[in-house]
């Protein structure tokens, strides 16, 4: 057998960490932070579309990055707790700049609400009787109850650009207004203007819930950034077996390990939990340690200044933290950006083994 030498064990513990913090920063699409009123208000309205069958619409709007996506995941996530999400519910993601015209959006939804089959080579005079026959085709029961829909329409303003007819847009907020059926279409997008290119007939049927998703503008976003660091960079500890340390409340941990990636998450990628149960909780102290030493840094703090000269935007500082990321035409290759340096070492000989 291997001796375990000390080298050895360090090296071990460093790449279980590692493991652990990719995995945290790049794969967890659920877990969401602040906006407490805006998460609540998009919740609301999907579990009452699911679980009381009523009929909304809303449009979700905030700069890219802001986290729109994250949150509608999270709200998804959380319901799907609640709600056999599955059977109660059927879920419909269109894309503004994929479904460019309503021809390609109604086989996407179709295809998503699994009726290709259904529909055959019926041919139907118009897009509302399309729909309605799709409609139709999923009320069962006694009642003839349709099961709720929850349309997405991420890059909704691509929807409504003045090269295409707005049919689509009309023909779901009319569901909604008319309450034909249980749905809540929420439009998701970063155009604040997005509501002077909707049509007449499309506006009237809309509901004008709007819920913003803007940064505290009393935060400095690079202080928001040395938060993030220490919060994306340091890895909970248990002390006891089966005690977590619960990094906030809409972090759900996994009880068994103390570890705070959601358990959808670990599953989507196929990683057993127990695999960082082998971490040394002394070791994981000292490893928080310093990332905690890193936030009050002026050099860390005078990178992470810089850098958000050149962009706020989450993503881009994430990818930073993993890979190192496009060098800004500041001079950031050189500085010490905390994580860069923990990461770039393993850059090009260990990248792959970050994950499975
Ligand atoms: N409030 C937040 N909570 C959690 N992650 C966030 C938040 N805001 C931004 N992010 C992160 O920033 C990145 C971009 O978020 P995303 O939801 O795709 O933004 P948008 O859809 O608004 O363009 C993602 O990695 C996401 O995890
Ligand atoms: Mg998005």
């Amino acid at each position: 057998m291997r001796e375990i030498t000390s080298e050895n064990f360090t090296a071990v513990q460093i790449k279980q960490i590692r493991k652990y913090l990719k995995l945290r920063i790049m794969e967890d699409n659920v877990t969401f932070r602040g906006h407490e009123q805006e998460w609540n208000h998009v919740y609301d309205l999907m579990k009452r579309s699911v679980l009381q069958g009523e009929s909304h619409s809303a449009l979700l709007i905030g700069p890219r990055g802001s986290g729109k996506t994250t949150l509608v995941n999270s709200v998804l996530n959380h319901l799907s707790k609640e709600a056999d999400i599955t059977s109660d519910a059927i879920i419909v993601k269109l894309n503004g700049h994929m479904h460019h015209d309503d021809k390609v959006a109604l086989k996407s939804i179709t295809a998503q609400m699994q009726l290709e089959n259904a529909v055959g080579d019926r041919v139907f005079g118009t897009f509302a009787e399309n729909l309605a026959f799709l409609l139709s085709c999923l009320q069962s029961g006694v009642d003839r109850r349709c099961k709720s829909m929850l349309f997405l329409l991420e890059e909704f303003d691509m929807f409504c650009h003045s090269a295409r007819t707005q049919t689509l847009l009309y023909n779901l907020f009319d569901i909604t207004h008319s309450r034909q059926a249980p749905m809540c279409v929420l439009g998701i997008t970063n155009r604040l203007d997005v509501m002077e290119m909707l049509e007449k007939r499309v506006k009237s049927r809309f509901s004008h819930r709007h819920i913003f998703i803007f940064s505290d503008e009393k935060t400095r976003p690079h202080d928001v950034f040395a938060d993030l660091l220490v919060e994306l960079l340091t890895v909970p500890v248990t002390k006891k077996k089966g005690r977590a340390r619960k990094k906030s409340n809409d972090e759900p941990t996994n009880t068994d390990t103390g570890i705070s990636i959601p358990t959808e998450v670990l599953q989507r990628c196929k990683v057993d939990a127990q695999q960082f149960a082998a971490l040394e909780p002394n070791f994981v102290e000292d490893w928080n340690a310093h990332i905690r030493a890193l936030r009050a840094d002026e050099k860390v703090l005078d990178s992470l200044e810089k850098l958000c000269y050149y962009t706020i935007n989450e993503q881009i500082f994430k990818d930073i933290l993993v890979v190192g990321g496009p060098p800004p035409p500041t001079k950031l290759t050189n500085t010490e950006l905390a994580a860069n340096a923990h990461f770039s070492k393993s850059k090009n000989t260990e990248h792959d083994c970050f994950l499975p």
